[in-house]
């Protein structure tokens, strides 16, 4: 990792900034420009030296709890890295700080306990009022912070396994006490960095940034098996700035959820999800979408721009989950350049998803669902092409499909109620209630990537390229 910058890089950088882009970059670059933290520490310990075994049943919490205890104290000194050598290392939860980089080499695993009892329980998300699945506290991920500024998680391909089959069977059965835990959730925390690993088997939602600024996953891959119960990929929920690049993901749910908080809890907390960049994201679910918005989306949901999308082998492509006491909104949504194959609805609306947290959710809390532009799209074994369903009386607005081409094997293949909007160029010809003609009267109706997303900007390159 440590290197010295060579003259040529110093030079290539600067040819970076003045012309703004890589001539190296082959295959697409990166879309990600929030602020990354710093690479490479000036300091690094290796899990061993505190006493951790790789063989796969020694339980190693109290190592990693103490390894990073003690890598507190070089967090105003740049920072430090906690290195994890190729083994099996089995672990209870455990807490990261601010300035850390948890490196994993190649055949690295860290597995999650089986025990529920090394899954602490702490306080429910305020933004939800109660844990997720069951009244009152959760589980604690396995790879848990808060409060956090300047963290990377990364390695060669190494793995993080949640082991998270006794948690889907707790669940199937009843025995579960609290809500399952995630695999890796970080709370209130900025300048976050998730990359270069694999995520297997979640109990619950694999990785879920909350409350956070400045999240990058990118080339992750997250598995688990298709009939898993509420193994979501990746959940952006109540975040902004939050990329994701360059990852496979095939799971039981969504590939990747945006949220923002339950019903009246969400409502009173406000913290939307926003400017989220999804690029290249490929996968399979077996019981949820591709992307979905919501259901939880209380706090709002906008500016999602996601390209260059490939599902296969799944229930949906794109899917907004809301209904009414949600309130909130999901406004300027941008999605192209999708392909599908294989996928029993390719686009989706539910508008009465339902899910209520408990009795006092405002049912005249109506969510606004405004301006969703769906492009460049097509699609081989598509059995619906759209179940597009509004709310009575709250209809969601300026909905603008263009450019997509299904086959279909349903007839009729669009069903749509309560939705206003436009479309153009649509195959198999879509439900009267998107009228033909974005181009030009409507065009102003319709949401369109911002300017500032069209290229990749060449400064992003330049501080992913000087942190090697
Ligand atoms: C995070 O900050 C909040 C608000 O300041 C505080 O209540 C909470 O205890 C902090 N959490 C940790 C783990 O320090
Ligand atoms: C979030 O974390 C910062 C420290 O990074 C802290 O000052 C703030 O109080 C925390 N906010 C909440 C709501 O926990
Ligand atoms: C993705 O990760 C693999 C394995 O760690 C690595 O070889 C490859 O270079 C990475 N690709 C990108 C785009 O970072
Ligand atoms: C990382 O490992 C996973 C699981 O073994 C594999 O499917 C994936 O292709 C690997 N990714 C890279 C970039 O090598
Ligand atoms: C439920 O599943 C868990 C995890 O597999 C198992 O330990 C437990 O015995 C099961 N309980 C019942 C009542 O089936
Ligand atoms: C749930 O609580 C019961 C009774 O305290 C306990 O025996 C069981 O192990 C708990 N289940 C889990 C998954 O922690
Ligand atoms: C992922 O690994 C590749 C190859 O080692 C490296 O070039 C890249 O910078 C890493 N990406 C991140 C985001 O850590
Ligand atoms: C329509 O979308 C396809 C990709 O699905 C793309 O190749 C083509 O250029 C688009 N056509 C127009 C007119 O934008
Ligand atoms: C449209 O969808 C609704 C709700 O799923 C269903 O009840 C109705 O039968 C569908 N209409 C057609 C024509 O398929």
């Amino acid at each position: 990792m440590k290197r010295s910058i060579t003259l040529v890089e110093v030079l290539l950088v600067l040819v970076l900034f003045l012309f703004g882009e890589a001539p190296w970059a082959v295959g697409g670059s990166s879309h990600c420009k929030q602020k990354s933290p710093v690479e490479v520490r000036p300091h690094s310990v290796t899990i061993t030296e505190f006493g951790a075994v790789g063989d796969g049943v020694t339980l190693n919490t109290k190592a990693f709890h103490n390894a990073i205890f003690y890598l507190q104290s070089f967090a105003d000194k740049g920072g430090a890295q906690l290195f994890v050598p190729a083994g099996r290392w089995l672990t209870g939860g455990f807490i990261l700080i601010s300035h850390l980089t948890l490196l994993l080499d190649k055949e690295a695993v860290i597995l999650g306990s089986t025990d529920s009892d090394d899954w602490p329980i702490e306080d429910p998300l305020p933004s939800y009022g109660r844990g997720r699945e069951l009244p009152g506290g959760r589980h604690r991920s396995l790879i848990y912070g808060e409060n956090l500024t300047d963290v990377i998680i990364t390695g060669h391909n190494g793995t993080i396994d949640g082991q998270g089959s006794v948690w889907w069977n707790r669940f199937k059965n009843g025995t579960l006490n609290y809500t399952r835990p995630h695999l890796v959730e970080l709370m209130n925390s900025t300048e976050v960095v998730i990359s270069n690993l694999t995520f297997l088997n979640s109990p619950f939602w694999t990785i879920h940034p909350v409350y956070c600024s400045q999240v990058i996953v990118q080339n992750v891959t997250i598995l688990a098996p298709l009939d898993s119960p509420n193994t979501d990929g990746i959940d952006p929920d109540s975040s902004d700035d939050v990329c994701i690049e360059d990852c496979y993901i095939s799971t039981g749910d969504d590939l990747i959820s945006i949220k923002s908080g339950w019903d009246e809890y969400g409502i009173s907390y406000a913290r939307p999800s926003s400017n989220i960049v999804i690029h290249r994201l490929t996968g399979e679910t077996g019981l949820g979408s591709g992307i979905s918005i919501g259901s939880e989306m209380s706090g709002g949901v906008s500016e999602v721009h996601a390209e260059s999308l490939r599902f296969f082998n799944s229930n949906n492509g794109i899917r907004i989950k809301t209904a009414p006491g949600r309130g909130g909104y999901v406004r300027n949504i941008y999605i192209s350049d999708l392909t599908m194959t294989d996928v029993k609805i390719a686009i989706r609306f539910t508008g009465q998803y339902g899910e209520h947290p408990d009795e006092f959710y405002d049912p005249k809390a109506l969510p606004v669902i405004d301006k969703i532009s769906i492009k460049d799209v097509t699609g081989e074994n598509i059995r619906l092409a759209g179940l597009l369903e509004g709310i009575e009386g709250d209809n969601f607005l300026n909905i603008c499909l263009s450019n997509i081409t299904l086959s279909v094997t349903k007839d009729p293949p669009w069903n749509c109620s309560y939705i206003q909007g436009y479309s153009n160029l649509v195959s198999p010809k879509i439900c009267e209630l998107l009228s033909e003609g974005i181009y030009p009267e409507h065009s102003s109706d319709c949401y369109h990537l911002p300017n500032h997303l069209r290229s990749s900007a060449g400064h992003n390159r330049a501080a992913w390229f000087m942190k090697r």
